[in-house]
């Protein structure tokens, strides 16, 4: 049995763990962290779990200080993962950090979008947690930074098409909409019901801060310097996420070829399912499954290409793909706790 943490584990990406790992054959939740509920149980914050999936809430400082088990997630905002993933790493835990503070290698492009990272020596042991694309090191690996929500729908529907030459992916338009879970489950204005509730808009114009992760990623895919145009949007929905991408060709090829190469790049993966022609992406088939689903189509008569990929942002944008990540690290079959059908209606 894997016994493992969860600090934040009151906030959304930590309560979809509990969720997932309830379900999860060989692992055992043996603690976790909040600020708000520390000296309590997790079922006085979440009355649904039986006494069999309780356990015990600290505050970080006490969790750290006694924390001897195999492995923790760490679904705390940036800037609070950093210190606690040094400190068990040197305890000799497996960590996966659902925040940013894994994820970017270069600790100056952190620094310009992110502001001072806490521990900059973690950076050169993590491995970018996308399991479709880095599965080996992955494997391999004692900290792994686990993908944001938006990266995971750019670069599942863009990796299979970064070298082909018909195609001009050297700045990719993304068009992305997000539900609003995405941004967490504390109390902010921007994401209060009047303010989102009926409501449709673009926001971090320029500025989001996964930009430069998905730069990172896609210029190690592609082998050369790629940039990204872009805009993200929130949606009046709890969670789901779908990211609508734009590449000029350079030269004639067609919805079917594409679909192919597409298809044929994610044979033999679970959770990533390419739709067939005509059929997209849509938010409700995914929510609360692990899968990502993609489309493609061939605009002749603009000389360009649409791929379309969606995801439950809470899922395989967050704590799906952590326990995915999880599978592999501790030797475990990948898809354990994980071949859910999504919830319809
Ligand atoms: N939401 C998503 O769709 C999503 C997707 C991918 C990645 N992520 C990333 O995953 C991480 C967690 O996201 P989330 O949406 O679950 O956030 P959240 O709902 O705001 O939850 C954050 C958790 O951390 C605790 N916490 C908050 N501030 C803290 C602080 N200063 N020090 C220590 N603990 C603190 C909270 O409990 P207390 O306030 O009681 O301490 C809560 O348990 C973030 O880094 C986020 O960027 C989120």
């Amino acid at each position: 049995m894997v016994r493992v943490l969860i600090f934040g584990a009151t906030g959304y990406t930590g309560i979809e763990l509990i969720r997932l790992l309830s379900g999860h054959p060989d692992v055992r939740i043996v603690g976790g962290t909040s600020r708000d509920w520390a000296g309590r149980r997790a079922s006085d914050a979440l009355p649904y779990l039986s006494r069999k999936q309780d356990f015990p809430l600290l505050s970080i400082a006490d969790m750290t200080e006694k924390a001897g088990e195999d492995l923790a997630f760490l679904a705390l905002p940036h800037g609070q993962s950093a210190l606690t993933a040094e400190t068990l790493l040197e305890a000799g835990l497996k960590v996966i950090d659902l925040s940013a503070d894994s994820r970017l290698n270069d600790v100056t492009v952190y620094q310009k979008w992110y502001g001072e990272h806490q521990a900059p020596n973690i950076l050169e042991k993590a491995v970018y947690g996308l399991p479709e694309i880095h599965r080996s090191l992955i494997k391999k690996a004692d900290l792994v930074a686990n993908p944001g929500c938006y990266p995971t729908t750019v670069l599942l529907g863009l990796a299979p098409l970064m070298n082909l030459k018909e195609l001009d992916t050297d700045c990719p338009i993304v068009d992305s909409k997000s539900g609003v879970s995405g941004a967490g489950r504390g109390a902010k204005l921007t994401t209060s019901f009047c303010e989102v509730g009926e409501g449709f808009k673009p926001y971090g114009v320029l500025r989001h801060r996964h930009i430069p992760e998905m730069e990172q990623e896609l210029t190690r895919l592609g082998g050369r310097t790629i940039k990204v145009r872009f805009t993200p949007h929130l949606i009046p929905v709890s969670r789901g996420m779908v990211s609508t991408m734009y590449i000029p060709m350079r030269d004639d090829t067609s919805g079917s070829a594409l679909r192919e190469i597409i298809t044929g790049y994610y044979e033999k993966e679970t959770f990533v399912r390419v739709l067939p022609a005509g059929v997209y992406p849509d938010t409700e088939r995914i929510k609360g499954s692990n899968q990502c689903h993609i489309a493609v189509e061939v605009d002749e008569r603009t000389g360009w290409v649409i791929i379309m990929s969606a995801i439950d942002n809470l899922v395989k944008g967050a704590s799906g793909n952590a326990v995915q990540n999880m599978n592999l690290m501790v030797g475990l079959e990948e898809t354990t706790g994980l071949t859910g059908l999504p919830i319809f209606p």
